[in-house]
């Protein structure tokens, strides 16, 4: 099968209920406290993509058995220290910044060096950002030009807590040290600027020592060492940022409706639904409950009459990251000139999405104005385009293809757009999906 994909109709009104798959945060996060838990553990409706099959890949070569068949996984965990530390182990994390940043806090008591590498894109991301706090409880680190990928980690059995401030609202980073925390003798203390807290909830889901005091701008977390986890059987909900593409498809539509079912909405994912709310989109969440801390609904949304611009509170930024580049679409369509600034951290993502959600505008004939943190759009309520438009040369960016074929799908034009197998990392069924939503 060729590996682009072809679009130009803008998909007709339609009214449906879907499913997406299973969310990727808690997936990977799944797997790794799962793989130091004492016995087998089970999970369902996992996410079955690149992402997380890495996350399995990577787990197996600490001789951790772990057996999966379409959703259903079973690990086969050996304990807090049942990891098989041997000599010249490379883990590829491939695509995925949360396996490569998050295991790591898992490795710092290796006793031999491990090498961690990615692909093309992850090998260009910052992980000094783990590797600094992470050295502070005794463990070293050797990284490609001080920053990158490849690099390798030397363990110590000499594990001491750490103070640690997070300040740049990522849950990669503060995730990485609760894991290091873990392992660690005394006590670790994390003040940390908001960003997902699926990690904090998984801790205390299994009862490990995790204390979390919640400030207006910041969280307190404080983790003590631990010498057991028991096993789990945990039901992963589905995918807030994968559930995106079709709330913002149905925002573009004139007279659509969709339900998404059982989707996480953990209020630090959210952002999103803030955001298009006080854009004039209609989202309710219905048979909303708990599931072990995480907060579930089935997202109702309906074609809005008009879209008002937007000039998007900085607050908002950390529980949107993942969705910014389809929100732009959505402030191309609306009255107005919309805002969105503080945003450094979306050029650090699996391409400069910053950069690229500005590309995807201008090649469909919006204006903007960017700085290196910030873009202004100026939206056009009657956008419909009538030309050729390639995308290509994205880093294969997950994100930048799938938000292309919304914008196909929604504003017309004769669309060629590149690499659709990088739906693989995070929505291998996607397009499954649209085509579902096409019928
Ligand atoms: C993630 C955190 C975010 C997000 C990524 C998943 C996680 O990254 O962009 O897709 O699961 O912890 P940062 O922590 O770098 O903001």
């Amino acid at each position: 099968m060729s590996n682009k994909i072809i679009l130009d109709s803008k998909i007709k009104d339609f009214k449906k209920k879907i499913n997406v798959s299973g969310d990727k945060s808690l997936s990977i996060r799944w797997i790794l406290f799962s793989a130091i838990a004492d016995g087998i553990s089970k999970s369902t409706n996992l996410l079955m993509s690149q992402d997380v099959i890495a996350a399995i890949k990577s787990i197996r070569k600490f001789g951790i058995k772990i057996f999966y068949n379409n959703q259903i996984c079973k690990i086969y965990g050996k304990g807090i220290n049942g990891f098989k530390y041997k000599k010249n182990i490379t883990i590829d994390a491939e695509n995925s910044g949360t396996l490569g940043r998050l295991i790591l806090g898992l490795l710092i008591n290796t006793s031999f060096p491990i090498k961690l590498v990615g692909d093309k894109s992850l090998s260009k991301r910052d992980f000094k950002r783990i590797t600094d706090p992470l050295s502070k409880f005794g463990a070293k680190f050797t990284l490609k030009k001080n920053k990158n990928l490849p690099l390798t980690i030397f363990g110590s059995n000499n594990l001491k807590g750490i103070k640690y401030h997070e300040n740049r609202g990522s849950a990669q980073c503060k995730s990485a040290v609760i894991f290091g925390g873990l392992r660690a003798k005394g006590l670790t203390k994390i003040k940390a600027k908001k960003s997902r807290n699926h990690t904090e909830l998984f801790s205390k889901f299994l009862n490990l020592p995790i204390k979390i005091k919640t400030k207006k701008n910041y969280d307190l977390i404080e983790i003590k060492k631990v010498n057991k986890i028991k096993a789990n059987t945990y039901n992963i909900p589905s995918d807030i940022s994968s559930s995106a593409f079709f709330i913002v498809l149905v925002a573009l539509t004139e007279k659509s409706e969709l339900t998404i079912k059982n989707v996480n909405i953990n209020p630090s994912r959210i952002g999103v639904i803030t955001i298009l709310k006080k854009m004039g989109v209609k989202i309710k969440f219905n048979n909303k409950k708990y599931y072990n801390g995480e907060k579930l609904a089935d997202i109702f949304i309906k074609s809005p009459k008009k879209l008002r611009a937007i000039n998007c509170p900085s607050k908002l930024n950390a529980g949107a990251i993942d969705e910014f580049l389809i929100i732009f679409l959505v402030a191309a369509k609306a009255k107005g000139v919309s805002y969105f600034k503080n945003l450094s951290e979306l050029n650090e993502k699996e391409s400069p999405r910053l950069v690229w959600g500005e590309k995807i505008l201008n090649k469909i004939g919006v204006k903007t104005i960017s700085t290196n943190d910030s873009i202004k759009i100026f939206g056009n309520p009657n956008l419909s385009i009538n030309k050729k438009v390639v995308i290509k040369n994205f880093l294969k960016d997950h994100r930048v293809f799938m938000t292309s074929v919304i914008a196909a799908l929604s504003f017309g034009g004769h669309w060629t757009i590149h690499d659709r197998d990088s739906t693989k990392t995070s929505f291998p069924d996607f397009l499954k999906i649209i085509r579902n939503l096409k019928k």
